[in-house]
């Protein structure tokens, strides 16, 4: 067992105790009453007029794109530093991706770079809010308005995160969230598709329930329900809804928790920090970030590899991502070569994520920074 572990999803709440209650119930396939309370918390606590559940943030991506319709020959705008589901739920429906280097401040799709790598082919851009601080929404979606291209925000970080006081998430025709076991709030495996774009609303619950009109049929808007579109089985099971809200309803504590966490790590490796070149994550002052992770950015690949084995040895683990999307062997078979993606080539090697979950002590987090602090360059 490590000492201090990179992440410990345990429940906060109320999560068991739900589980129970739904079991109970007797309905535990999707769409039952706990998958509605979610719904409902995160359509009004974000504004967004349709949440649906999925079962994780890759499947609200794969229903995004085939949602918009994307085909073969178009061609998606995505940043180079990403996890794989943010570009495979488009190439699965055929389109090529287009990446682009990525701000070496917050890490986030620099926008700079956005205009000249659209084309007539060019479909959608998705936006990732990387660690949860929100990309440049205003320049982004005046781009995407200009050329005509759907925005599908990639908020798997970002929940409760704001840019200019707007939700991420608030911005783009569709937006995936993540509730995998390693984000601020879980239940293991698990998503959501926010749908901003009311147009979309009636199709994303066909394709959510397996290219059915099933969700109409269920409301008593319809008589029978039939197949009418392509579609999968995305929605979760109502157990995992359960866990989900025992989560969401501890938002506020969650989240003072990671903010004090965040502060802490910062201010305490702020000195340090700026004596060894070490670059901490930077939050312009429009976004209220999520407080999804904190990482740092060492000064060189061989530092950074060093430093997650010293810190290994003393129990302490701590991890890296992503790999230049690029230079995957994927992603060199779109076209990618060395050099396209500067930043991320160089980000990619110089990224360590240290301890960061919603059960980290203080005790635990001062033994964090002081093994840092020890380390040797
Ligand atoms: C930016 C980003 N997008 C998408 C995903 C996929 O999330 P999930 O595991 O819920 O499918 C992740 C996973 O960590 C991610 O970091």
């Amino acid at each position: 067992m490590p000492l201090i572990d990179f992440n410990n999803p345990v429940p906060v709440g109320k999560e068991l105790e739900y589980i129970s209650q739904a079991i109970q119930s007797g309905h535990i396939s999707g769409d039952g009453p706990f998958t509605k309370k979610c719904h409902e918390l995160l359509e009004n606590g974000l504004g967004v007029p349709k949440v649906l559940l999925t079962t994780s943030c890759t499947h609200a991506l794969d229903m995004s794109a085939i949602l918009l319709n994307i085909q073969p020959g178009d061609e998606v705008i995505i940043p180079d530093f990403t996890f794989v589901s943010t570009v495979n739920a488009f190439v699965l429906r055929g389109a090529k991706p287009v990446f682009i280097d990525i701000r070496g401040d917050t890490l986030n799709l620099d926008e700079t770079k956005l205009e000249a790598a659209v084309t007539s082919h060019t479909k959608a851009v998705v936006p990732v809010h990387y660690a949860g601080v929100g990309c440049e929404m205003d320049i982004i979606m005046d781009i995407a308005k200009r050329h005509g291209l759907a925005v599908v925000e990639d908020n798997a970080h970002g929940l409760f995160g704001k840019y200019k006081g707007k939700y991420l998430g608030t911005f783009g025709a569709l937006a995936a969230q993540s509730f995998h076991e390693t984000k601020n709030f879980s239940c293991g495996e698990g998503g959501a598709l926010l749908i901003n774009d009311r147009e979309l609303v009636e199709r994303a619950e066909i394709i959510r329930e397996k290219g059915t009109n099933r969700s109409r049929f269920f409301r008593g808007q319809i008589d029978k329900y039939t197949w009418v579109d392509i579609g999968s089985s995305f929605l979760p099971s109502d157990i995992l809804a359960a866990y989900l809200y025992g989560q969401l309803e501890q938002r506020e504590k969650i989240q003072s928790h990671r903010k004090n966490l965040w502060l802490t790590y910062e201010t305490g490796l702020r000195a340090w920090a700026n004596s060894h070149e070490v670059q901490l994550p930077v939050v312009p002052e429009e976004c209220e970030q999520s407080y999804h992770m904190f990482y740092m950015l060492m000064p060189k690949l061989d530092l950074r590899q060093k430093l997650i084995t010293y810190l290994r040895e003393m129990g302490i683990y701590s991890v890296f991502h992503y790999l230049p999307l690029h230079l995957s062997d994927m992603g060199r078979s779109f076209g990618g070569r060395d050099g396209d993606c500067p930043v991320t080539e160089r980000v990619s090697d110089q990224l360590i994520r240290l301890p960061f979950h919603n059960v980290l002590t203080g005790s635990e987090q001062e033994q964090v920074m002081e093994a840092i602090m020890e380390f040797k360059f």
